[in-house]
């Protein structure tokens, strides 16, 4: 997010803008925690974990009243255009603003890589690049214990981040949202590769799927086996950017600030088979991209 903050405010004023920035997000509109930012205020935030101007979750902003009361203080603060730095619920909430009249663009960015219109998201990279480091260091001391490992891991309802990161740790099972492998079929899999010679195996459950808890007491029970639950949580959202996280923030806010000047807003930055485009709401939302099947299937053929 801050690599995204730091752009943003640069690029626009190369183009000429004066930015503001906006403390807590929709929440931060009608408090109106509304600042001027210079290009010395972003300064050294590039590698930074977090977001210089905090960041809330402001259910209320559903609300087609409050939507009303943060376009009018938009206005007040002669605010001509709204860069919007966040996942689905935030894009939402600029749509709405867009409605009333105001001009928008969303750039998208949350760790789990669910927004339509974009194969990418910025943080992604960064929480599996977390979750691939940590169940590193956790599969040491499964192979040193013989133990299987659990590892839950966050993304909501999507499989992304528990997905990439099973191919990338080379998980033996992972267990998504979108595949919800019954627990009797986890632990049928467990006894045959261990009867096989596996001593350890790692599963990696999306925070969607199951209850790591549940799925540790179910394999106590009905295997031989003793597993030990990691959950990685907020581990997951803090951190350094990766080169890939902040480099995909630098080329989506030029292109937010060149869309706008464009006359392209109200649209969505995407990234796009390799490319990146800025995509109306309307049509991006129509397009989402699911996990990809075959990666699942070779998490399965990979790891036995
Ligand atoms: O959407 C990002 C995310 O980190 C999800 O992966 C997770 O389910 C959620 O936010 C956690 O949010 P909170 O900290 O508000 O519980």
């Amino acid at each position: 997010m801050n690599a995204a903050i730091r752009a943003i405010t640069r690029k626009a004023i190369h183009e000429g803008f004066n930015v503001f920035g906006i403390e807590r997000g929709y929440e931060g509109i009608l408090n109106e925690e509304i600042k001027p930012l210079l290009r010395r205020d972003v300064g050294g935030i590039i590698t930074t974990g977090g977001t210089y101007l905090k960041t809330a979750r402001f259910p209320e902003f559903k609300n087609p009243q409050v939507q009303q009361e943060a376009y009018r203080i938009l206005r007040q603060y002669d605010i001509d255009h709204l860069v919007v730095i966040g996942g689905d619920g935030s894009m939402a909430g600029a749509q709405a603003l867009t409605n009333l009249g105001m001009s928008t663009i969303t750039i998208p960015c949350t760790i789990d890589n669910d927004m339509g219109g974009t194969q990418y998201t910025i943080g992604f990279d960064t929480a599996v690049n977390t979750v691939v480091q940590c169940v590193g260091k956790i599969r040491d001391t499964s192979s040193a214990h013989e133990r299987v490992a659990i590892v839950e891991v966050m993304g909501r309802h999507a499989g992304h981040i528990a997905l990439q990161s099973g191919l990338a740790c080379g998980a033996e099972i992972v267990l998504l949202p979108e595949h919800p492998l019954p627990l009797t079929e986890v632990c049928e899999r467990l006894n045959e590769t261990h009867r096989n010679g596996k001593t350890y195996s790692v599963i990696i459950v999306a925070e969607g799927a199951y209850n790591s808890y549940e799925v540790s007491d179910f394999i106590k029970a009905n295997t031989y086996l003793d597993p030990s639950v990691t959950v990685l949580g907020y581990l997951q959202r803090g951190g350094a950017p990766s080169a890939m996280d902040a480099i995909m923030a630098a080329r989506m806010s030029e292109l937010a600030i060149d869309a706008l000047l464009d006359g392209r807003d109200n649209r969505i930055i995407g990234y796009v088979d390799g490319a990146l485009r800025a995509l109306p709401y309307k049509e991006a939302k129509e397009i989402t991209y699911p996990i990809q099947e075959e990666q699942y299937e070779l998490v399965s053929i990979l790891s036995s």
